[in-house]
């Protein structure tokens, strides 16, 4: 068996910083749901673009990204058939990506736009079966009712659900998804992750997902990912985290990931607690 995902010696910089991604290498099986964690700047956002294609590594190093055993880059250069391999790659991003002026429903419906031809793509021309599919995804997402209306006037949390049934419609094997509960309240973020969760679990979708707290990735991925300046510091179970550990992994910058504000915004548990003890799910949400 290929593995879903597979990263071999990947570096990257930016022109104007220092080295972003360090040679890392992992893989994720298929049916994982992987959490990625590091601090702002860690490499994170870099590491998930790459995946998708969506930029090249450094050219004369020998990084290879393959997902599902289908090329998507190799030493710094996007593969060829880059446009089959993306659309396997679903997207999740912390701002939605919708197109603020279309339709919920025809938002949802691009999530097919590579599964038809080119004619039809260019005139939006869907069929009633197509429409009946996205509305089910938006039916499942919870947010049926918001069909016809124009995507910016959904709350932020309708329009990441809308981002994922797009996703759904897509039929992606693989999803990325960058820090998707970033810009949202706790109801909304909870709903998100149990969408990803669902998708993992039912459809069989292999998800990384890009978090900025620990107790999220706790409570939803068995393994977790850590970066810290482009390395790749920690592999393995989420639950062998304790802060103690993120603390002697991440210095300072440790804080960052248990903060807990926004998991917590709603519950009367003093915050304090958790950094002190093993992490505990009930005190997550
Ligand atoms: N477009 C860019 N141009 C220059 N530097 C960038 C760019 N994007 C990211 N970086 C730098 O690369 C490093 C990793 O950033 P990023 O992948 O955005 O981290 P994260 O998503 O974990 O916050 C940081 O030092 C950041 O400043
Ligand atoms: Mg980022």
């Amino acid at each position: 068996m290929k593995a879903a995902i597979s990263v071999k010696e990947l570096t990257k910089s930016y022109k104007t910083s220092s080295v972003a991604l360090n040679a890392i290498s992992f893989e994720i099986q298929s049916g994982e749901m992987v959490a990625l964690i590091g601090a702002s700047g860690s490499g994170k956002s870099t590491l998930l673009r790459l995946i998708s294609g969506l930029m090249p590594a450094n050219s004369g190093t020998t990084s290879i990204i393959e997902v599902n055993g289908q090329s998507i880059q190799k030493n710094g250069r996007i593969a060829a058939d880059i446009r089959s391999s993306r659309a396997q790659i679903g997207l999740v991003f912390q701002q939605f990506n919708l197109v603020n002026r279309l339709t919920v429903l025809t938002n949802v419906l691009a999530g097919m736009l590579h599964r038809l031809p080119l004619y039809r793509t260019l005139f939006g021309i869907f069929k009633n079966e197509e429409k009946k599919l996205a509305y089910e995804a938006l039916k499942r997402v919870g947010i049926a009712q918001c069909v016809h209306q124009r995507a910016s006037t959904l709350s932020g949390g309708q329009q990441q659900r809308a981002a994922i049934a797009r996703t759904m419609v897509q039929k992606a094997k693989v999803v990325l998804a960058d820090e998707p509960i970033a810009s949202l309240d706790p109801e909304s973020s909870r709903m998100v992750m149990e969408l990803l969760s669902e998708m993992n679990q039912k459809d069989g979708c292999t998800i990384l997902v890009s978090l900025h707290q620990i107790q999220v990735a706790m409570k939803y991925c068995k393994r977790t990912i850590a970066l810290s300046h482009g390395d790749i510091v920690y592999d393995g179970p989420t639950e062998s985290l304790t802060p103690r550990l993120l603390r002697e992994l991440y210095g300072v910058d440790a804080e960052e990931l248990l903060r807990e504000e926004q998991v917590n915004a709603e519950m009367s548990t003093p915050a304090t607690t958790a950094l002190h003890q093993p992490l505990h799910l009930a005190n997550v949400y």
